[in-house]
């Protein structure tokens, strides 16, 4: 029992939705624990945290530990050979903590205009946050079509989306330039949904099979441009999924950095 504890996710469902149902019966048979997907979010212990991380970014975004993914390296090589303002939309991006990372690194961020997709509550805490900013606004739906779109980001937040391809399909119909996805659960391991443990609640997640993930947002019109491995703490140290109570064919070790690129000449 003690290993238990120490689990992130547990169980192999063949969709991240029968997943779900299961959490469902689960919660039922607790009488009342809620487990809405989105209630984990939304509770306030997860917008304090986004609050307290988001001040600290502010005050010094520089400090040892505060960078994450790899969206500022890779809007420093976009920046190169484009012209501003850009456009970046980012997806369960918390309380901005990303356009504050930007920020820190210096990039010229006159001319960014920053986008958060969240839930409302996040929405409303970040847009108390960043009144003062008009750069960033927070919105919890995708916008339509007919906005330009320069770069659509989602960091470690794709996995709890229910139907993935859908909202793929929806997010390119934007038409970003770029698409960078740090931190997705892929790998080679079938793709399968789990239930991921949080201050207990059971939210459903999804793993894939990382050709299959790349041939979906392929097959939407995009190359894949780079791979790499990403860097993930557990339990306070960079280390491997805690995954040893899968079966060895569904253990992920790391999850990885993708990064794709609108194929202008096959949408022409
Ligand atoms: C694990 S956190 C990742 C936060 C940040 N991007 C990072 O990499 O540290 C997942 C985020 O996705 C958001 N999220 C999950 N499902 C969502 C949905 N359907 N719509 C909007 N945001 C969602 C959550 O509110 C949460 O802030």
């Amino acid at each position: 029992m003690r290993t238990q504890r120490t689990h992130v996710w547990a169980g192999v469902y063949r969709t991240i939705q029968e997943a779900a149902s299961d959490a469902r019966r689960g919660s039922v048979a607790s009488k009342g624990s809620s487990s809405r997907r989105s209630s984990s979010f939304e509770q306030q212990r997860w917008v304090q945290h986004q609050i307290e991380e988001a001040k600290k970014l502010r005050e010094d975004g520089n400090r040892p530990g505060a960078s994450r993914g790899i969206l500022k390296e890779v809007l420093a090589g976009y920046l190169v050979g484009h012209v501003t303002p850009i456009s970046i939309l980012d997806f369960g991006g918390g309380l901005a903590l990303e356009y504050l990372r930007l920020q820190a690194a210096r990039l010229p961020m006159k001319n960014i205009r920053f986008c958060v997709i969240e839930t409302p509550t996040i929405c409303r805490a970040g847009r108390a946050f960043f009144r003062f900013e008009e750069r960033v606004n927070f919105r919890s739906t995708l916008p339509s079509a007919g906005r330009r779109i320069n770069i659509f980001h989602a960091a470690n937040s794709l996995h709890y989306v229910l139907d993935w391809k859908k909202f793929l399909a929806r997010a390119l119909s934007l038409k970003p330039e770029l698409l960078v996805l740090p931190g997705v659960m892929a790998g080679p391991i079938p793709t399968f949904g789990s239930l991921q443990s949080y201050y207990g609640n059971r939210l459903p997640v999804w793993f894939w099979n990382e050709d299959e993930f790349i041939s979906v947002v392929e097959g939407l019109g995009y190359d894949c441009v780079f791979r790499n491995q990403a860097e993930a703490r557990y339990f306070g140290r960079v280390r491997d999924l805690p995954m040893s109570n899968f079966p060895r064919s569904h253990r992920l070790r790391r999850k990885c950095d993708l990064v794709f690129r609108r194929n202008t000449a096959r949408q022409a």
